[in-house]
């Protein structure tokens, strides 16, 4: 197939482009950047340039691949509610390309959308419209495409992660080095579930070629690791205590991070393992962390 890959330039995208080449298709990556261009080219891929926010460039890129996986999204957390808007639009544009064929449109959610009870590992068969989460709306963009007549499907994730970069917790170590401690809520027995990014990489790959209409997968391999765990390891490699917090030093040491911090947001991949017969062998979460240079 040739391939149309939006975020191809980014941490999860830049591994899907050398799965997708090595399975023999071609990819088509988007880029909005001279830098992300090259760095495509030397990875083998064609280059669609464009962005999130020029839609043509979406239309046109999906209009001239057989399938499309859509990974591209604006990090700025500050503004997650409308970054969340704009992949609805994104969404949109991908599918009005697509609206009609068969051609697979995988879309990117977060695991955290199939919890549907406290303690209940989140499944791929559960979806809460209602769900706090503004990403929520990247798979109502999916269920709208869908409707439309396009072949959609979603992969959600859970913490991504290698020695470099590990999903949000990334996002934590500059705050642990900030404030001088790293910290977890409560007890820190709330989970977060994990899968290595080769093992999420090539699960974006099964699911295009298996186009599945209506399907979602977790690319889950540990159900859930403990911020505990999670807050030990970021101590051990920054060498600073590891502290509990409650109340309103919650929001005061987490920021914008809080709304996430406490949640216990246990993922099973049961279903995605059996139906696309993907079976995760990447290091685990502490693994990477312990491995990472800080
Ligand atoms: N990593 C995780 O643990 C995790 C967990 C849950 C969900 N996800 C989701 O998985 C997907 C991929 O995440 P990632 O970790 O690979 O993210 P990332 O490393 O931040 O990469 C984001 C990609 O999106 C592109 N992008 C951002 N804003 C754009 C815009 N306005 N127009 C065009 N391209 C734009 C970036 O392009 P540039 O190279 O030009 O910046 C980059 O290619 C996202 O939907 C993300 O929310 C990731």
């Amino acid at each position: 197939m040739r391939v149309f890959l939006t975020g191809a330039t980014g941490f999860i995208g830049s591994a899907i482009v050398p799965e997708l080449i090595n399975a023999g298709h071609s990819v088509l990556g988007l880029s909005r950047s001279d830098a992300g261009a090259e760095a495509l080219i030397a990875a083998g891929a064609d280059v669609q340039r464009g962005s999130l926010e020029d839609l043509d460039s979406l239309r046109s890129g999906a209009a001239a691949s057989d399938g499309v996986i859509h990974c591209a999204f604006n990090h700025d957390f500050s503004n997650f509610v409308a970054n969340c808007e704009l992949d609805t639009r994104a969404i949109e544009a991908l599918g009005s390309a697509l609206a009609g064929s068969d051609r697979p449109l995988v879309i990117t959610s977060g695991t955290g959308l199939g919890n549907s009870a406290p303690g209940q590992p989140a499944s791929e068969d559960h979806f809460d419209p209602n769900h706090p989460n503004p990403r929520k709306s990247s798979e109502l963009a999916g269920i709208a495409a869908a409707a439309r007549g396009v072949n959609v499907s979603v992969v959600r994730l859970p913490q991504v992660h290698d020695p470099v970069k590990q999903g949000l917790i990334s996002y934590l170590v500059p705050v642990a080095r900030e404030k001088g401690v790293v910290a977890y809520v409560g007890d820190g027995l709330n989970r977060w579930p994990a899968v290595h990014v080769l093992d999420a990489a090539r699960l974006y790959r099964l699911a295009l070629e298996k186009a599945m209409p209506g399907s979602r997968y977790n690319a889950v391999a540990e159900e859930g690791v403990s911020m505990r765990e999670i807050a030990e390891a970021l101590g051990r490699g920054l060498k600073i205590p590891v502290v509990s917090k409650s109340g309103d030093e919650v929001a005061e040491y987490f920021g914008w991070l809080a709304m996430f911090a406490g949640w216990d947001m246990p993922a099973s991949s049961a279903l995605t393992q059996q139906r696309l017969n993907w079976h995760p062998t990447g290091p685990g979460l502490i693994a990477d962390l312990d491995r990472m240079q800080y």
